[in-house]
């Protein structure tokens, strides 16, 4: 509880410090960036069999392109999300907090790979941690 607290609040201050003229999607790249970090935390995904196994019968291309969309939408970008709400497209997964937590790890080492700043990967998972209450199982 208090290490997420902490993480919150660095994040908070992180994201004070990125904020400038721009938006987040103009300063991290625009789609081709954030397609990147997608495919990343697919290609990431496909190799972490405790995560893959949510995955199961899942329309991949369809995920690819609404998980792209949402970090579009999240940064500032000129997209509009059409995919289900958080809860919905999580909803019966019973998703628990470890597994959470190593998919944020695996969305992390995507920015990183597609070598995003790490102000600005900070900036997308604090964006992203607002709805994690929504997807955790109750
Ligand atoms: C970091 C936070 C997360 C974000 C921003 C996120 C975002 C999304 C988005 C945008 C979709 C597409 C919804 C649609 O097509 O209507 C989706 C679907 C999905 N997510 Fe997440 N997700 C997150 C965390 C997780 C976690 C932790 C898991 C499992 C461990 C997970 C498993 C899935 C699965 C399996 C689908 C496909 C559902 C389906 O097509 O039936 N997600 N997610």
């Amino acid at each position: 509880m208090v290490k997420h607290l902490l993480i919150s609040a660095g994040l908070l201050l992180l994201s004070a410090c990125a904020s400038s003229g721009q938006t987040a999607y103009a300063r991290l790249g625009g789609m081709p960036a954030l397609y990147a970090v997608t495919d990343n935390f697919i290609t990431l995904i496909e190799h972490e069999p405790r995560i893959l196994k949510y995955f199961k019968g899942v329309d991949i291309a369809e995920f690819r392109r609404h998980f792209a969309i949402q970090l579009c939408m999240e940064t500032g970008g000129p997209c509009e999300y059409t995919g289900r709400t958080m809860q919905d497209a999580h909803a019966m997964m019973n998703i628990t907090e470890a597994d959470f937590n190593l998919t944020v790890e695996l969305l992390i080492k995507a920015g990183e790979q597609a070598g995003l700043a790490t102000s600005e990967i900070n900036y997308l998972l604090m964006k992203l941690a607002t709805m994690r209450k929504d997807m955790l199982y109750k």
